[in-house]
């Protein structure tokens, strides 16, 4: 049998029917599955167990970026995302980093942090010195919370105290509990280990326990991604892919060296990254919150990315950031648009949706700066832009195409001239 690729040339050219049965064939999927993608998703009653309050759903257009090899192995990667021309970017992105040998990716083990907060210690050293002499009761308790994700090799690894002295109240102790959560993304796992623990740790440190929950700063839970891209796949019609290297390498010296592009540099990043964080069903506020705090935690805010031109004249890339992904529970096993994303995914682990993650952002990343550095983002983004602006302006499904073609071709993307052109059409 040919090897699967994810190579699907001229794929956007497709009609939106011919895409899904394209996917579904690579993916396997069966007909409810694919059923799910044509407005078979998250049904209002569904909606309904998993919030209060509940009115409906809210949706949002989901893609399939192409062309991704990470690790010798083949990925589409579905995509949710209001924003045009991410999944464009990405899957070019991608291609061009297909041709260096595609993405190496790494994590580390999915180990959750959990802070307790104990206040009114009498001697810190002493409090601190008692976490530790009662580590191996404290751990077997937090594994007692929940057998399954021990049985399955994840559970509690380490405990110990990190006295704060100088808060705006005084010193307190915060307690660090980090737990492996396997598949689970962990945020039930990890805080009920830390409400059964925290009496115990009142006790054996005399002090008064207030706050018990998970960190999202997930420092011991990343993954990381690489690539190279070779030199002559970025050169353009002006410009020598050497020339092209070495903007980018100058792009990412800024990102790296001031947050006011950070912040830009790094929010391109999670273009990609919330993007599949949501199709997935996983929590894209505890993903935000790590890769920002993570970009931050030196004590200046800096990029998420390393880009260079290596020895050989190639572009050398890499992405590290928190990952707190999960395959099992929450909206990931509950909503049916998630469970056939990651269907097409095809991942076994949370930890390889966790590197595909990492590698997604890295390519969102690439594109971005590739296009800043060259030819800016307006050229590209404008035309499918123009689309959006069409159906804003009230043009009908048919007109759609016609209209955005014809704000491109007068370089007038703007909502009143689309309006002008639906009235005289
Ligand atoms: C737009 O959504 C994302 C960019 O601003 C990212 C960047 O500047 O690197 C293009």
């Amino acid at each position: 049998m040919a090897e699967k690729t994810s190579r699907f040339p001229g794929f956007y050219k497709l009609t939106l029917a011919e895409r899904v049965s394209k996917i579904a064939d690579w993916a396997d999927l069966s007909v409810e599955e694919a059923a799910v993608l044509n407005g078979g998703g998250l049904q209002p009653q569904q909606a309904d167990m998993m919030i209060e309050n509940a009115l409906g759903t809210f949706e949002l257009p989901l893609g399939a970026a192409c062309n991704f090899l990470i690790n010798g192995k083949d990925y589409i990667i579905p995509m949710a995302v209001e924003e045009p021309s991410v999944l464009a970017a990405v899957s070019n992105a991608a291609r061009k980093i297909r041709a260096g040998g595609g993405f190496q990716t790494e994590s580390t083990d999915p180990v959750m942090i959990g802070q307790i907060q104990v206040l009114d210690v009498p001697d810190m050293e002493t409090a601190v010195a008692a976490i530790t002499s009662h580590k191996a009761e404290l751990l077997q308790t937090a594994n007692e919370c929940d057998p399954v994700i021990v049985k399955f090799g994840g559970g509690a690894r380490d405990i110990y105290g990190r006295p704060l002295p100088h808060t705006p109240i005084g010193p307190m102790l915060i307690v660090h509990l980090h737990f492996d959560c396997r598949d689970a993304m962990g945020a039930n796992a990890i805080n009920t280990a830390l409400e059964r623990l925290a009496p115990r740790i009142a006790e054996i440190t005399g002090g008064r326990t207030s706050l018990r929950i998970l960190s999202n700063l997930a420092d011991q839970r990343t993954a990381a991604a690489r690539a190279v891209v070779p030199a002559d796949k970025l050169a353009t019609g002006d410009l020598s892919g050497t020339e092209v290297a070495r903007r980018i390498e100058e792009a990412n010296a800024f990102a790296v060296a001031d947050p006011y592009r950070a912040a830009t540099h790094n929010k391109g990043i999670m273009n990609g990254i919330d993007a599949v964080v949501i199709a997935t069903g996983n929590d894209w506020r505890g993903i935000e919150a790590g890769a920002r705090s993570y970009a931050g935690r030196n004590g200046r805010y800096t990029a998420l990315t390393d880009w260079h031109v290596n020895e050989n004249g190639d572009l050398s890339g890499e992405i590290t950031l928190p990952m707190a992904v999960g395959m099992v529970g929450g909206a990931t096993k509950v909503h049916p648009t998630a469970k056939t994303a990651l269907k097409i995914l095809g991942v076994k682990t949370a930890t390889e949706l966790g590197e595909v993650i990492a590698a997604v952002g890295l390519a969102q990343n690439l594109a971005a700066i590739n296009a800043l550095a060259t030819v800016g983002i307006q050229r590209g983004h404008m035309r499918l832009h123009a689309r959006q602006v069409a159906m804003a302006a009230g043009a009908s499904n048919n007109q759609v195409q016609r209209i955005a073609d014809l704000l491109v071709q007068e370089k007038n993307v703007n909502i009143a001239r689309a309006k002008e052109l639906i009235a005289i059409s």
